[in-house]
């Protein structure tokens, strides 16, 4: 494709060697770079949006000394945001004498290829889960599932698949196939910084905000997971980018007595492990979020941000009683200014918010939980694994002495916004906790939202499900299990086999 904007260099990792590339404009996608540029066509493109992995890639990183491997979908990544990393493409894997990588031999044995198309981005994949568990050690289903859940396959059905994931740690490694780690970390320090004003990813976080009151029209990016769309789907172009996923403030995790701060540029896997770290019942609403390729590119910030009404983190974080805070620089001062405001404050209308044009969303403050509280998220869409929400709901309650002390609720795919679900919280407190109350609560939940018929639902559907969400929430309180789909487990299915 090409591109009528002007361009900058970008420099990453392969095979042990530096890739230099001249030219590559803000707004190309790192699969178009490796297909078309590199004419590196074993990564396929299949869907373009971020569901297939037919185009997952690994990326490597050096943090404190030690490479950290991502799988990723390069459909929807620009390539500039490679830039300073060691990148694999499934043509990287065999060694230079035609051995085969266990992810890749795995595949054979376990015949988990038929058509093929798929069967690179799987491979690519199993190879970030090798990386990951010391050479494919320990890999249960349930993880092989988890890990596998943004790969989707038409021909062989997962089983094959999810074999080769269990059986590639028992194969032997060619001498020719294995990552020289230190040696990649100490080839990515002599990668020099990218020049150019293209594509801006600043290192710190004042550099941050004077590029953002600098370039007011540059199209803001963190992992791209649903700007990448805007391209590939909207045919969108971007003269100028800003990454905020180099800023070094940005991608921590802070824990405070009273509440967790997540950087706008942590990604939603690890995000999502400081959430489940310190609430485990969220483990299974944390890997239905996208595929395992999509958390480890898009990032929390990015996801609230962004406000999109179906995305999955807002609703949880609504309930949660989460805040943003908003930052910019104040050239007056030469400071950071910010301020700070209630999540379901940021948001005017479908995808409109508060922020000035110089502003940023810098972090997101979640409370610790504290003694008492019952959490429940459920997430309902047409798909188990790797789908959007139809409609999401997350109740966070404290009940004492059978009264109803504290109800939070996050709602999504019912309106224009990620919204909180005031009159139902309104109907609850104070309340015994009995069915009554829930009924009364059921119906005023449904009343609260005018939600739209689309794809993914009919309104109709929408306003039904809310309702039947907050009773099973009941009855989940009384004691019963296994009355959704997120408590059947491989384990629980094969027991029930
Ligand atoms: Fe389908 Fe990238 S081509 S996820
Ligand atoms: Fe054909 Fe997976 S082997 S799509």
């Amino acid at each position: 494709m090409s591109t009528p904007t002007s361009a900058q260099t970008l420099t990453f990792l392969r095979r042990g060697q530096p890739v230099t590339l001249h030219n590559v404009a803000p707004d190309r996608t790192l699969l178009e770079v490796l297909r078309e540029d590199l004419h590196c066509t074993g990564t396929k493109e299949g869907c373009g949006e971020g569901d297939c992995g037919a185009c997952t890639v690994v990326l490597g990183e050096a943090v404190n000394g030690q490479l950290q491997y991502k799988a990723i979908n390069s459909c929807i990544r620009l390539a500039h945001s490679v830039d300073g990393l060691a990148l694999w493409t499934v043509e990287d894997l065999a060694s230079e004498t035609g051995e085969q990588h266990p992810a890749q031999e795995a595949m054979v044995q376990c015949h988990g290829s038929q058509c093929g198309f798929c069967t690179p981005g799987f491979v690519m994949s199993l190879f970030g889960m090798y990386q990951n568990t010391q050479g494919g050690q320990g890999i249960d289903r349930a993880q092989a599932q988890a890990d596998l859940s943004g790969n989707l396959c038409r021909c062989t059905g997962y089983r094959p698949i999810l074999d080769a994931a269990q059986q590639m740690g028992s194969l032997p490694l060619p001498a020719g196939c294995a990552v020289n780690e230190a040696a990649t970390v100490a080839a990515l320090k002599q990668i020099a910084p990218a020049r150019g004003t293209r594509y801006l990813r600043p290192k710190n976080l004042a550099a941050l905000l004077q590029a953002r009151a600098a370039h007011p029209k540059a199209q803001v990016v963190a992992g791209c997971t649903d700007v990448g769309l805007w391209v590939t789907k909207m045919h969108k172009r971007f003269a100028q980018v800003l990454d905020v996923t180099a800023t070094r403030e940005l991608r921590r995790v802070e824990t405070y007595p009273h509440h967790i701060a997540i950087g706008a540029a942590v990604t939603l896997t690890d995000a999502y492990a400081a959430l489940v770290a310190e609430r485990p019942q969220l483990k299974t609403f944390a890997q239905r979020f996208a595929g395992l390729p999509v958390r480890n590119s898009g990032t929390l910030g990015g996801n609230v941000a962004n406000g999109s009404p179906i995305g999955d983190s807002m609703p949880l974080l609504i309930a949660l009683g989460a805040s943003v805070v908003l930052m910019r620089w104040d050239a007056r001062r030469g400071a950071i200014a910010h301020r700070e405001l209630r999540l379901e404050d940021l948001y005017t209308g479908y995808r409109t918010h508060v922020m000035r044009p110089d502003e940023l969303l810098a972090w997101i403050k979640v409370p610790r939980p504290t003694a008492g509280q019952t959490l429940r998220v459920y997430k309902i869409s047409k798909r188990f694994d790797d789908d959007i929400s139809s409609v999401c709901l997350a109740i966070q309650l404290t009940v004492e002495d059978g009264v109803v002390k504290a109800a939070s609720i996050g709602a999504g795919g019912v309106a224009a916004t990620p919204v909180r679900a005031r009159q139902t919280e309104a109907a609850l407190l104070g309340q015994p906790w009995t069915a009554d109350t829930v009924m009364a609560a059921v119906a005023t939940l449904r009343a609260d939202f005018q939600p739209i018929s689309d794809m993914r639902a009919s309104a109709h559907y929408r306003q039904t499900v809310l309702g039947n969400l907050l009773q099973r929430f009941w009855l989940e309180s009384q004691g019963l299990q296994h009355i959704n789909l997120e408590s059947l487990t491989p384990s629980t299915l094969e027991a029930l086999a």
